[in-house]
Order: C-alpha cells, then sequence, then structure tokens
C-alpha cells in the first residue's frame, strides 16, 4: 500500500543513513576522548598505561579513517552508477592478487584458500580498482566469518543465467556458521550486521557488502548470496558476459 511518497522514502533513507554514519563515525571518537582525559588525569604518570591506551588510541584512529574511506568509496561509486565501465579486464589475475593479499590473514585464521579458476584469461568490462574491492570483501568476510569452516573455495565458472544469457561467475565459499535466512535479504544495507560486536571486534564497518553491492550494479552484475546455516555460505558475484570479437572467425 502506498502510504508513502518516493520522494519521502529517500529523504527518509538519507536520514537514517546520516543518523547511521554519526554514530559509527561517534564510538571510536568517544574512546578517544576518553583516553585522552585518562593520560591527562588519572594515567599522567604512568608510563605502562601510556603505552597500552595510545595502542587502542592508534586502532579506533586507525577504525575512524577507515570509516571514511568506505564512505567516500561508497559514494564515488554511486555517483557513477550510470556509467558502465568500459575497460576489458582480466578477472584472473585480480582474483589471485586478492587472494595472495589476504594469505597472512587466512594463516592467522587457520583458513585454506583453494582457488579453482579456468587456464587462460576471462574479461569483463570494468574497473580494476573496484573488482579489487569486490573480490577483497567477499573473501575477507569468508576468512572473518567463515574461519570456523577452516577453507574457503573460490570458483570461476561460466552459467546461463535466467534469461538464456550468459553470466561469468565468482563464487566464494566457506564453510563457517552461514547466515539465518532471516539476515540475508538485509545484508547489502548500509551498516547492517548480523552480530554488530562480532563485526566492529574483526574492524568491520558494515558497508562492505553495499559497496561490492553497488559496484556489481555498475558493472551490469549482481550479487547472489546463499547460505545453509551451519554449512557456511556462498557469495556469487556474476557478471555479464562479454562478447568478444573471436579471432578469424
Ligand atoms: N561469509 C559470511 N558468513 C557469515 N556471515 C557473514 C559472511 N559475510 C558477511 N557476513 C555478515 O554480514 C555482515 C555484513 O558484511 P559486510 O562485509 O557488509 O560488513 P563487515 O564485514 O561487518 O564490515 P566491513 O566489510 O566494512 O569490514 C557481517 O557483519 C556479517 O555479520
Ligand atoms: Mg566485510
Amino acid at each position: 500500500f502506498h502510504d508513502q511518497t518516493p520522494i519521502r522514502r529517500v529523504e527518509e533513507m538519507r536520514a537514517d543513513f546520516v543518523a547511521n554514519a554519526s554514530h559509527e563515525l561517534r564510538t571510536p571518537l568517544a574512546a578517544l576522548s576518553g583516553f585522552i582525559d585518562t593520560l591527562q588525569g588519572p594515567a599522567k604518570d604512568d608510563p605502562k598505561a601510556r603505552e597500552r591506551f595510545l595502542g587502542i588510541m592508534h586502532t579506533q584512529a586507525a577504525r575512524m579513517a577507515r570509516l571514511i574511506d568506505d564512505l567516500l568509496s561508497l559514494s564515488r561509486v554511486e555517483l557513477s552508477a550510470h556509467v558502465r565501465p568500459d575497460t576489458m579486464i582480466d578477472l584472473l589475475p585480480i582474483i589471485r592478487q586478492v587472494g595472495d593479499s589476504l594469505e597472512l590473514l587466512a594463516t592467522e585464521r587457520g583458513v585454506t584458500i583453494d582457488m579453482d579458476l579456468p587456464e587462460g584469461t576471462v574479461f569483463v568490462a570494468g574497473d580494476r580498482e573496484e573488482l579489487l574491492r569486490v573480490f577483497e570483501n567477499l573473501i575477507e568476510n569468508a576468512l572473518k566469518y567463515g574461519a570456523s569452516g577452516g577453507r574457503v573455495k573460490v570458483t570461476l565458472t561460466d552459467a546461463a543465467s535466467t534469461d538464456g544469457a550468459s553470466e561469468i561467475r565468482v563464487a566464494v565459499r566457506d564453510f563457517g556458521p552461514g547466515i539465518a535466512p532471516e539476515h540475508l535479504p538485509r545484508l547489502t544495507e548500509r551498516f547492517y550486521r548480523v552480530d554488530v560486536g562480532d563485526s566492529r571486534s574483526q574492524g568491520g564497518t558494515g558497508l562492505g557488502l553495499s559497496l561490492v553491492k553497488h559496484i556489481l550494479n555498475r558493472h551490469r552484475g549482481r550479487l547472489l548470496i546463499e547460505s545453509v546455516p551451519n554449512h557456511g555460505a556462498t557469495f556469487t558475484a556474476a557478471f555479464p558476459q562479454t562478447k568478444t570479437a573471436e579471432p578469424g572467425v
């Protein structure tokens, strides 16, 4: 039923967004102010406490910086939403590069990253930096939230989508706790997290999947999310197959 005009809904979403963003920034800021007070007062002459508090302040400042970077990336992608990227990019080196860059995190979490990629090249029309963000977010989430499964699988396949057009799909699968069905439709909302405390303790801002979704939309692709609780989750980035001129045909 229509008891709200679309304009009013957009206004409300914007207000919600500003409120959420402010709250997320205020949390680390409050911690910073608190420690500054402590360092100026009670802990003034305690070098041990000073060392420890400065460490925490460093982490909180880094958190604020990351949040601002993520918000800026999100607004940049939104502004260019109607411009489809047109550079032909080979997905394979991008996926491998992200895998390598997350190897350290994987080792820390006791997870092996298992890449099942085809030989040769797989081109899509895309933006290199944005594609890196997509796979970084998906693989990092799998390592962080699915660590208990001990394994993350990245698979690239060609698939026929529902309308018969062909798609290139990159699936990131973990074998962790998975996600209850009621959360699935909300995961790509900005700041939405299943467990805010858990995400925060891992340095998360809840903007990752929102960014992934916007990037894929801009690439005329889509994000598919499937999960069976207790058996893990699969996040699939799907791209429209770009028709390439076959040499000599
Ligand atoms: N593979 C997964 N298994 C279980 N839960 C997941 C998985 N991936 C994401 N989630 C849930 O979805 C939430 C949103 O993910 P998203 O990537 O948007 O944010 P984040 O990881 O918390 O923060 P950021 O990506 O900014 O570091 C996570 O907080 C987590 O609750
Ligand atoms: Mg994330």
